[in-house]
């Protein structure tokens, strides 16, 4: 199992070493445009094997795509991150550019690959990368909402005073600050709603602090986080490579599910060797649907930036 990472930047970086951590690819090749950037931080990885006890080979190179030929998986970080104060959205000029380019390249030397990508805006570089490459649906994959979702999960859990294990919950919608739609209803603690334990003004809190998770971490460390994104863009990863059938919020290309089409935006997935297995069609309210609906005329305006 072959694993490229675009981008050795703190997402990148911090993927690897989950990845590896983890111990269940072969390999894991880093590429970064900066000389010598990724090299550097392949090495540093590769010197934590001995200690946290990992196989993988972890290898860095500089800009030449033939290394990443046969690649099973590639993750697209490439792009710059926020800065404090900037939306998601603002950065798409830049990444739109860059996003291209590297899904063409991957392309060249791993034809079958499965694409995650994870640049902003999330959910608009996914449907460019459906719209200017001939991959098949189920192999382009937005990673969003497996880190709202995890962020999601802090909150339920800081609310409820209970460890994060005993709770579970999703996030659809679009990956920016307006677009999440934190499925509160849905959310248990060991199987109860946990609208049993928290009030509404509560659970709304920590809605809103789910959707400007981001931003939050954005404005206390000057960048984009990294560890959080790493972490779900492993899990996904993993549950691909692994055959795991694993159920997660992603960005997909939805046709009618969700009454959307011609969009890619946060919906649950199973993941498996084929990518997106299957979009699981959950019953939403009517609450519920009237978020999801102005979360995807949301991205659909950003989409509109594009010059496809
Ligand atoms: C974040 C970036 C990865 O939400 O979009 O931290």
């Amino acid at each position: 199992m072959k694993v490229t990472i675009v981008g050795a930047g703190a997402v990148g970086a911090s993927c690897a070493e989950y990845i590896a951590i983890k111990d269940f690819a072969s390999e894991v090749v880093l590429l970064d445009i900066k000389e010598g950037f990724a090299e550097g931080k392949a090495m540093d990885l590769m010197q934590t094997a001995s200690l946290n006890g990992f196989d993988t080979k972890i290898t860095g190179i500089t800009n030449d795509y033939s290394k990443t030929a046969g690649s099973d998986i590639a993750v697209i970080t490439s792009g710059i991150p926020r800065k404090p104060g900037m939306t998601r959205e603002e950065l798409i000029g830049i990444n739109a550019g860059i996003v291209k380019s590297v899904a063409g390249s991957l392309l060249e030397h791993s034809p079958d690959v499965t694409l995650i990508v994870v640049s902003n805006p999330m959910d608009t570089m996914t449907y460019l990368v459906h719209k200017t490459t001939d991959i098949p649906k189920n192999r382009i994959i937005g990673m969003g909402g497996a880190l709202d979702s995890a962020r999601f999960k802090y909150r339920l859990a800081q609310a409820l005073e209970a460890p994060i294990s005993d709770v579970d919950g999703m996030v659809i919608g679009g990956h920016s600050d307006t677009g999440m739609v934190p499925l509160t209803r849905h959310a248990t603690r060991n199987s109860v709603k946990v609208s049993e334990f928290l009030s509404e003004d509560r659970l709304n809190q920590v809605a809103e602090d789910t959707k400007v998770g981001g931003a939050t971490l954005t404005k206390l460390l000057g960048t984009s986080a990294w560890y959080a994104p790493g972490a779900a863009v492993s899990a996904l990863v993993q549950a691909i490579a692994c055959d795991q059938k694993k159920m997660f919020p992603c960005s997909a290309l939805l046709e009618g599910e969700y009454g959307l089409n011609d969009i890619c935006i946060g919906v649950p997935v199973l993941l498996g060797k084929n990518g997106i297995e299957k979009i699981v069609d959950i019953e939403l309210d009517e609450a519920e649907k009237a978020k999801m609906k102005e979360s995807a005329e949301g991205v659909s305006k950003v989409n509109e930036l594009l010059q496809l």
